[in-house]
Formats: C-alpha cells, sequence, structure tokens
C-alpha cells in the first residue's frame, strides 16, 4: 500500500503524522512511503531525511491524496481535504467524531474509511497506539516548563551565601496522563508537588513519584470506568473547592487537568481563588480546550490578573514539542497501520473484529461505525482493592491469639524433633563431633530466628551483617585449608567459595540498590 502525509494546514500546527524513523518501520510491512515536500520541516525534519529513509516526495498535497491508498495526519480533515477523499482510501487522524458529527457525514459519504486516532481504546493492547496519552504526556511535561518560563524563581529550593530560596509549590488537580507526566516533572526539577484527584486509586501512583496526594474526608468514590472519572456529587464539589481554597494561598503554581471524557471540563479554580494567589503565581489550565478548569482562562492565551497571576490556556502544548510528539505519534500510528497489516506484506486488512480496529473505525464501506461497542477487552483499570473486614477488638484478639498458639506449635515440634535426631546421633558419633554439632545446631537455630523476623526492607543491612560473619568462616576455613585429611580440606574450600559468594554478591546487590537511589 502506498501511505502519504501532507503538511497540516491548521494554523500554528508544526507536528507531523510520519517521520523518517517510521518511513523506514512503515518500509518492513511492506509499504511505501510518499510526503507533501516539506512536511515534516516545522518538526525538524527535512525531505532529505524522509528520502533518505526511503520515502518519496511529492510537490504539493492533492499529488499525495491522488496517488496514496492511506493518509495519515494529524489535524482532523477540511473541507478541502474532504473534497480529496475517495472510496477505497483510508484517512487516519485525529477526527473527534463526536463532536464533528457533521464533518463525519461528509467524510462517510465520499465511501472513505475513517480512522480517529482519539478512538484508540483504553487497553492494554492498545497503549502502544494510544496517541491521546502521548500526546497528554507531552502536554503535561510542557505544562510544567511553560510555567517555568513565567514563574520568575527557581524551582528547587536553595540556601545559597546571598539567602535562602524556599522551593515552588506546586498543585497538579487531576492525576491522568498528563497530569502525572506534570507531577514528574515538577518533582525533578525540585518542586513540592502536591496533588489531588477524584479517583482514590491514583493516590499511591502520586506518592510513589515523591508528591503529596491532597486527601479529601470524603466517602465518595470518583473513579467510573475505564480509568476515568465520573461527575462528583455537588456535597463532594463543595469539599473538594474548600481544599482549593486552602491552598490558593499557599501555591505558587497550578496545573489543572481535570476532565471527564464527552463533557466540558469541571470549573475548579474559581476566580476568588485566583485572587488569593501570590502575585507572580502561574496557572497553566490544560484543560481550556473543552472550557477550562479555571474561571478565568482564556483559551488559546495567556492573560495575567490584576494580582499578578499569570492564566495560561494554550491548548497546543504537544505542538509546541512538535519534534517529540511527531516522533510519538508517528509511532502511535505506525503500530496501528502494524496491527492492520498482519503478514507484513503491505496489504492491509480491515478486521472489524478486532477490538482496537473497531474502536478506531468511525466510517467504513460507506457506513458511520461511530460509536464502537464497547471493547470485548476489558479497559485499563486499576483493580478496586477488596476492603479488608473491619474487626472488633475481641475478634482480633481472639485471631492473635490463635496465630500465637500456631507458631508456638509449631517451634515446639521442630525442637523435640530436633532433641531426638541430636540424642539418637550422640549414641554414635564420637564427643568431639557431638561438641560441634551442637554449637552448629544452636547457631542455625538462633540465626533462622533473627533473620525470619527481619523486615525485607532492611535486608541490605543486614547483609552487612552476613557479610561479617562470612568473612569469620573465610578466616576459619583458611586455617583449616592446609589439613592433611581430605575430607577437612574439601569442606574447607566449599566453605572459602560459599562465604566469597555471599560476600561479593552481597556487595553486588548493595551497590545495585544503592545506585537505585542516585540520579544520573
Ligand atoms: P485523563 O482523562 O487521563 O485525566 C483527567 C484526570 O482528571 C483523571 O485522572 C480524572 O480522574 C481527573 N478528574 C476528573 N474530574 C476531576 C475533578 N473534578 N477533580 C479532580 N480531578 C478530576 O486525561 P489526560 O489525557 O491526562 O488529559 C488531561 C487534560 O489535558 C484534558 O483536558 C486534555 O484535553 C488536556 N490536554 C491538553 C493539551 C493542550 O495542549 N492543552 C494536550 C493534551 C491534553
Amino acid at each position: 500500500m502506498i501511505i502519504g502525509t501532507v503538511t497540516e494546514t491548521t494554523v500554528g500546527e508544526a507536528r507531523v503524522a510520519m517521520t523518517p524513523d517510521s518511513v523506514k518501520r512503515l518500509g518492513r510491512l511492506g509499504h511505501i512511503c510518499i510526503l507533501q515536500s516539506g512536511a515534516g520541516l516545522l518538526s525538524g525534519f527535512a525531505d532529505e531525511a524522509y528520502m533518505n529513509a526511503g520515502a518519496e516526495i511529492r510537490h504539493d498535497a492533492a499529488r499525495v491524496w491522488t496517488d496514496a491508498d492511506i493518509i495519515v495526519k494529524v489535524r482532523e480533515p477540511n473541507d478541502e481535504d474532504v473534497q480529496s477523499m475517495r472510496q477505497g482510501q483510508t484517512l487516519i487522524s485525529f477526527f473527534w467524531p463526536a463532536q464533528n458529527q457533521e464533518l463525519l457525514e461528509k467524510a462517510n459519504a465520499t465511501g472513505a474509511t475513517i480512522m480517529a486516532m482519539d478512538m484508540v481504546p483504553r487497553i492494554s493492547r492498545a497503549q502502544k497506539m494510544d496517541a491521546l496519552s502521548s500526546m497528554a504526556n507531552i502536554a503535561g511535561y510542557r505544562a510544567v516548563i511553560e510555567a517555568g518560563n513565567d514563574f520568575g524563581r527557581f524551582f528547587t529550593g536553595q540556601i545559597t551565601a546571598a539567602g535562602k530560596v524556599p522551593p515552588c509549590k506546586m498543585l497538579v488537580i487531576g492525576a491522568g496522563v498528563a497530569g502525572l507526566s506534570s507531577i514528574g516533572t515538577g518533582v525533578s526539577l525540585g518542586a513540592v508537588v502536591r496533588a489531588f484527584d477524584v479517583r482514590p486509586e491514583v493516590a499511591e501512583q502520586i506518592q510513589s513519584m515523591g508528591a503529596e496526594f491532597l486527601f479529601l474526608e470524603f466517602a465518595e468514590d470518583g473513579g467510573g470506568s475505564g480509568g476515568y472519572a465520573k461527575p462528583s456529587s455537588p456535597e463532594f464539589r463543595e469539599k473538594q473547592l474548600a481544599l482549593f481554597r486552602e491552598q490558593a494561598p499557599e501555591v505558587d503554581i497550578v496545573i489543572t487537568t481535570a476532565l471527564i471524557p464527552g463533557m466540558d471540563a469541571p470549573k475548579l479554580w474559581l476566580e476568588d481563588m485566583v485572587h488569593s494567589m501570590k502575585p507572580g503565581s502561574v496557572i497553566i489550565d490544560l484543560a481550556a480546550e473543552r472550557g477550562g478548569n479555571c474561571d478565568l482562562t482564556v483559551a488559546d492565551d495567556k492573560i495575567t490578573t490584576e494580582n499578578g497571576v499569570t492564566i495560561i490556556g494554550y491548548t497546543d502544548f504537544p505542538s509546541r514539542m512538535a519534534a517529540q510528539a511527531s516522533m510519538l505519534y508517528s509511532t502511535n500510528i505506525f503500530h496501528l497501520i502494524a496491527d492492520l497489516t498482519p503478514q507484513k506484506d503491505g496489504i492491509v486488512v480491515h478486521d472489524m473484529e478486532d477490538d482496537v480496529i473497531r474502536g478506531v473505525t468511525v466510517s467504513h464501506g460507506g457506513e458511520i461505525t461511530f460509536p464502537p461497542p464497547p471493547p470485548k477487552t476489558p479497559a485499563i483499570a486499576p483493580p478496586k482493592r477488596p476492603q479488608p473486614k473491619e474487626l472488633t477488638a475481641e475478634e482480633r484478639r481472639q485471631e492473635e491469639l490463635a496465630l500465637f498458639r500456631r507458631s508456638t506449635r509449631n517451634q515446639v515440634f521442630m525442637l523435640v524433633g530436633g532433641a531426638i535426631i541430636t540424642i539418637a546421633l550422640g549414641f554414635v558419633a564420637p564427643p568431639s563431633f557431638m561438641q560441634h554439632f551442637i554449637v552448629f545446631v544452636l547457631s542455625c537455630f538462633v540465626g533462622f530466628q533473627v533473620i525470619w523476623n527481619v523486615n525485607h526492607a532492611l535486608h541490605t543491612p543486614l547483609m552487612s551483617v552476613t557479610n561479617a560473619i562470612s568473612g569469620i568462616i573465610i578466616l576459619g576455613a583458611l586455617l583449616q585449608i592446609g589439613s592433611s585429611g581430605w575430607i577437612v580440606l574439601i569442606l574447607a574450600a566449599i566453605s572459602v567459595l560459599i562465604a566469597s559468594i555471599n560476600i561479593v554478591g552481597g556487595f553486588l546487590v548493595t551497590r545495585r540498590m544503592l545506585a537505585m537511589f542516585q540520579r544520573s
């Protein structure tokens, strides 16, 4: 098949749907790539780079539309693009079918197949094609960088000769893909990051990234299906606003990303909160395209309020990092085309039984196929943890007692068994052997009791102790290794070997664990 891409015509759009790297990879699937001259320039990819990767260049968009069997684009097609579409051709681009019903009908009338990149279902297998997540990841990162540009201070706290600089306090509202990316970026730059989301299951993720999750004392789980949220109750919203009102005078940067699919963005950062922020503070409203989470956001613009708070409502953050965004987007498209080319022979098989292909296809064979049925595979949503049963004090006491009895019984059995074996051995073994053997058995018992009860988190310090013990074993073994008895010699050699493995291994594991805490 011939896969073509054209220059994006939307003002300010710098991304491109094909990169030299994706051209090479599509070539390996048996496809031929063509593109309009200069299509990759704004993303930093020259025509020569595409030609070196094996693509052919066409001088205008019209030729690409005529020659290609599949057109890959970033933005949804405009009227002119729709006029260029033909039956049997496939268009792969963002389309937003729910918001663009009229466009969908027009495109469907051409008989072309439309595959909307914004419709990739959130199932594990489709993650590599999830263009919304790729773009949201970039938007979250760029939001922090953009905020830093307008924030007149360091992110990280510093103690300098000239005085102490407090760290920047950042609040992220909504911890989906974009929010988590902002949290990661903010933490790595040294800001003190707090985050809130209506889905309590993200708390652990937020905390593991080094940020603080703002808990709301309210018994409501805002989690909907497929890893998305559901609308909050008015009572919950009031509590949430009260929490934000408390935070507003304290935080320096607010990044809002709260969204429920198919709905306008909830208003969460109200005018009074903006007014109570410190001068120089920055708000980045990632939900600006859907009305914004902040009352004062102006979409596609940056404003400064009278009290000196900058509010940024840009809706083109991924395009502001066009090279990175094009790389990720073209990779998402490559994976979708790889799914469409199961034999890697350049022949497209449009399998409408495949969950991902079915979900993405919004028009096929002259029929509008949007909305798709729910995917057969369940969406990625963290499993809800079973709540542990609340025990009364008496039940807890009974349970602890039963546990204690069980472990005591086991230990008594082991001790009695050990004693019987030792006595039996005493009848046959020489006294010198028995003396060493009893010391050995007691050391095993004491060692086991000590190590068994050590918390896993303390195994590294424990390793140093075992290294010391291994050192003693090596010393003892070295003293014995010159012995004339061959059994003693072999045992001493084995002891040296095993103790050395323990010592070297201990050092290696400790080194690797320490490396995990070192920033590269
Ligand atoms: P997502 O659906 O993964 O995350 C949204 C998060 O908001 C979810 O975790 C949800 O639980 C949370 N949420 C919903 N209602 C909430 C509430 N009332 N309070 C607190 N949290 C709430 O979405 P994703 O992909 O992370 O995108 C986030 C936003 O960024 C969207 O508005 C999206 O349109 C926007 N976006 C903006 C771009 C730009 O250039 N401005 C580019 C890409 C995405």
